[in-house]
């Protein structure tokens, strides 16, 4: 089967754990959206990895990786990326593949998003500033430059004629340290020579695969509440990560999808402004984030940590389709004294079980939480679930409850060995 992996919260779930641990029973993994905003960390052996645009499932000799069209590429991080895999060892040719329809980050969009994002004052949206959004924007205001584009070295060509034209209209935002597109254009074109091998037809590669029952694992970037369009809106990525963006972002029929998988912390965290109904403000918030080590693998900024909301769960299920969850970071919660879990909200006095559009109504929501004892006995490194204290048990199943999707992985602790991956669960069943 094929199968998706999406984030379910604000990213940062522990998708590229999921990703890494499932790997092995695929042939392909695929990238359908985001860029090198996300950050997926494996851990293999206490060495670390972290993964910002490559599919999490290079670190598996023998699996091929797609980036498909629906991703941002800097090619010059794209490059990075591939250096620092090199020198562990990990080499990439001939199994990993950009489509030549994804779109590219230049120079100037990152220059046009740290304006954007002066311009918005105490609006800012807090973004990774890799020019992610930009890039988007140029995209859909088909202003945009792809992969394939980067081969026209004509000097009137359309390559050429884009970037001057870009690079004039970013100078008349941006007067002070205007750009010279000359420049912008020779260092695009040096790339090349690089990349090329790399560039494919990813959605027709992916046709020839599924003819041949090749197994392919959708790698989801950011989590569905940084969705532009189903997460807290302004404060979102620019991209689909929820399991829509698979089809447009590969090229690939929704009946290539056949099992979706939600990736959940077992507490919520958030990089960036925005709205975060849980939140733990103060020692309690700052104590979850020491614990969880909860800084961002991209920016290294730190996360704002707080309690499992159920109505996010909920409604990312709604919109993935979610048949089961990965619950990770569970051994985080371990000594804690009690554990609270956000069952719904409180709105004007009435009872809101399902997530509000209207950002003015969600500020309006105060969570109505279930308190649970803490374990004392730790859950961190338990590979059984027979092996976890009951009360982490009781929080699992009250977790399985109120969101009516059934969990088949357990995360405690951040090597891949540390997991239970449940017996007769849904995610076993796949991968049998
Ligand atoms: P992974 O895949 C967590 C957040 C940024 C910011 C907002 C918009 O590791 O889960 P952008 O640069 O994308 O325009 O920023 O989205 N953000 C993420 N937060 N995990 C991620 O990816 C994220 N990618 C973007 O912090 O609030
Ligand atoms: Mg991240």
């Amino acid at each position: 089967m094929n199968i998706a992996i999406i984030g379910a919260q604000w990213g940062d779930e522990g998708k590229g754990k999921i990703v890494d641990l499932l790997t092995e029973h695929f042939s392909i993994v695929a990238r359908y959206q985001g860029g090198h905003n996300a950050g997926h960390t494996v851990i293999i052996n206490g060495k670390q990895f972290i993964l910002h645009l490559i599919p999490s499932g290079i670190l598996h000799a023998g699996v091929t990786c797609l980036i498909g069209n629906g991703v941002v590429v800097d090619p010059y991080s794209l490059f990075t990326e591939l250096d620092a895999l090199k020198a562990e060892g990990i080499r990439s040719e001939n199994r990993l593949f950009v489509s030549d329809r994804a779109h590219v980050i230049l120079p100037y969009h990152r220059d046009l998003e740290r304006f954007a994002e002066d311009n918005r004052g105490d609006r800012k949206i807090g973004t990774t500033l890799r020019g992610i959004g930009p890039s988007y924007e140029h995209k859909l205001g088909r202003l945009g430059v792809r992969i394939g584009d980067l081969s026209d070295s004509r000097k009137d060509g359309f390559l050429a004629e884009t970037i001057k034209r870009n690079v004039a209209a970013r100078n008349q935002i941006i007067h002070d340290t205007p750009l010279d597109w000359t420049v912008v254009y020779s260092d695009l074109l040096s790339t090349w020579t690089r990349l090329s091998p790399m560039v494919k037809d990813v959605s027709e590669y992916l046709d020839f695969a599924l003819k041949e029952g090749k197994r392919i694992l959708f790698e989801g970037a950011q989590g569905t509440m940084l969705d532009v369009d189903h997460g807290t809106y302004p404060y979102v990525s620019s991209s689909n990560g929820t399991v829509g963006g698979i089809c447009t972002g590969l090229g690939v029929s929704p009946r290539a999808v056949e099992g979706v998988l939600g990736v959940v912390k077992a507490y919520t965290t958030r990089v960036g402004e925005g709205p975060f109904p849980t939140e733990l403000s103060g020692k309690a918030g700052d104590e979850l984030r020491e614990l969880g080590q909860e800084y961002g693998a991209s920016t290294a900024r730190p996360r704002r940590c707080g309690w499992y909301d159920a109505v996010v769960a909920r409604y990312a299920s709604r919109i993935n389709g979610l048949e089961t969850f990965a619950l990770t970071k569970l051994d985080i919660l371990d000594g804690l004294k009690e554990i609270k879990l956000c069952t719904s909200y409180r709105y004007k006095g009435k009872t809101l079980n399902s997530f509000p559009a209207n950002p003015a109504m969600l500020s309006a929501c105060t969570p109505n939480y279930e308190t649970f004892p803490g374990w004392s006995r730790p859950t961190a490194g338990l590979r059984e679930f027979e092996d976890l204290p009951d009360e982490a048990k009781t929080y699992i199943k009250r977790i399985e409850q109120v969101t009516s999707v059934p969990i088949s992985i357990i995360s405690t602790g951040s090597d891949r060995e540390e997991t239970i991956i449940l017996k007769d669960s849904i995610a076993r069943g796949w991968l049998e």
